[in-house]
């Protein structure tokens, strides 16, 4: 089977590229490289001694896609390409919008004029809005998101079940993960973020080894129980062992199906502070900031479906999650070094 991984160098494609690897999947990776760089890719050849197909090329390009299709015999997409900084996509909604409905819109397109109906598709949590209920099933009702980053997922969630509606011999999985953390144990590929990191983690690392001189809590005045924000932190190898297991429900011609990918346990900020200490044995310097705008108290999924249904879950725990964290961070200060911009 051969499978086309949209966004195949970023931080959740790459790791995923190795599992579907070591799964002996063929795997067709396209990736404008803008968030992400080629090295991510020459790495998980590296780890898994296998060989991948890499184009660089944007889905807002139709004639890459037709090219792409018309070359390789896709069975299915995994569909991680697009932007995903929240804060900037405030600034940014028709670079964002542009890019994340426009480029799906092409790859649907492209995968229509191939014969190729099998998508699954990177959602995220942050489609719950507020959430409802608490731990998250996916019965829960999709909410207001709070930025356009956000309204892109819901919005690309109804366009892939919209596919279905008309054609029910398109199959499409959503997928919808928590808080991704953690690297793959090798230390070899990892998150890589532009900047200063917005995401807990990668500012946790950054703070630990010395390149940020303080963690900012954001908020300690919430309804919790140390009063700091829970999520359900979940190790990117966990998620990307969740993209194999889909496949092999999407093999059974499941229509539109969607799944939560996370624990089922929520972790403060400070219990992911205290565990990371604990883990590494390295402190992270912490005081607590305001409440940063658009956060949500709790969030953290019902795992029971995708246990039930894919015979999925997550084996990693937090202090894995941390360690292999901290692990990447200290063999890659810089990450893969400079990403290509657009
Ligand atoms: P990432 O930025 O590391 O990976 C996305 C990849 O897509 C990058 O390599 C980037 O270069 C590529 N890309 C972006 N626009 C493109 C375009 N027009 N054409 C070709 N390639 C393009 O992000 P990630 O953390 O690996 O996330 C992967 C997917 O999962 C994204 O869709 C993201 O929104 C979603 N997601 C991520 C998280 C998270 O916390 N990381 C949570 C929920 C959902
Ligand atoms: C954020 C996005 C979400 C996106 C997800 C993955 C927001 C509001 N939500 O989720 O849409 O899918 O990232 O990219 O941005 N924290 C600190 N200090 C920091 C950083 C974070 O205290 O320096 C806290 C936050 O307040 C939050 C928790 O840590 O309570 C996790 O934050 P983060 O890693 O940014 O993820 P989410 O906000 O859950």
């Amino acid at each position: 089977m051969t499978i086309l991984v949209t966004g195949g160098a970023g931080y959740i494609g790459s790791h995923t590229c190795i599992e579907l690897l070591n799964n002996d999947y063929n795997v067709v990776v396209v990736d404008n490289l803008y968030n992400s760089s080629k090295k991510a890719l020459d790495r998980v050849k590296e780890i898994t001694g296998k060989d991948l197909k890499f184009y660089k090329g944007d889905i807002l390009d139709k004639d890459c896609l037709e090219k792409i299709f018309k070359e390789n015999d896709i069975d299915c997409v995994i569909h991680f390409a697009g932007l995903k900084a929240v804060g900037e996509s405030v600034g940014k909604p028709w670079e964002y919008y542009n890019n994340n409905i426009t480029g799906s819109l092409n790859l649907i397109e492209a995968m229509k004029n191939a014969g190729c109906k099998n998508l699954i598709f990177s959602s995220s949590a942050t489609v719950y809005g507020d959430p409802a209920q608490i731990p998250i099933t996916e019965e829960c009702p999709k909410g207001k998101c709070t930025n356009p980053y956000g309204w892109t997922k819901w919005m690309l969630e109804q366009i892939f079940t919209d596919m279905h509606t008309a054609d029910p011999d398109w199959n499409v999985i959503l997928l919808r993960y928590f808080n991704p953390i953690g690297a793959h144990p090798s230390g070899l590929i990892g998150e890589d973020p532009n900047g200063i990191p917005n995401n807990l983690m990668p500012y946790i690392t950054q703070v630990a080894i010395g390149k940020l001189p303080e963690l900012g809590i954001f908020g300690n005045d919430y309804d919790t129980p140390d009063g700091t924000c829970v999520r359900d932190y979940i190790h990117v190898c966990d998620l990307a062992t969740g993209h194999v297991a889909a496949l092999k429900k999407i093999k059974e011609n499941c229509g539109v199906s969607i799944y939560n990918l996370g624990t089922g346990v929520g972790y403060s900020v400070l219990d992911v502070v205290n565990n990371f200490i604990e883990a590494t044995g390295v402190n992270v310097p912490y005081s607590f900031k305001p409440r940063r705008e658009g956060d949500v108290p709790q969030c953290y999924s019902s795992a029971d479906k995708a246990k039930r249904e894919l015979g999925w879950e997550a084996k990693y725990g937090i202090k894995e999650m941390c360690r292999d964290s901290w692990n990447w961070q200290q063999k890659n200060p810089d990450g893969f070094g400079e990403a290509e911009s657009l």
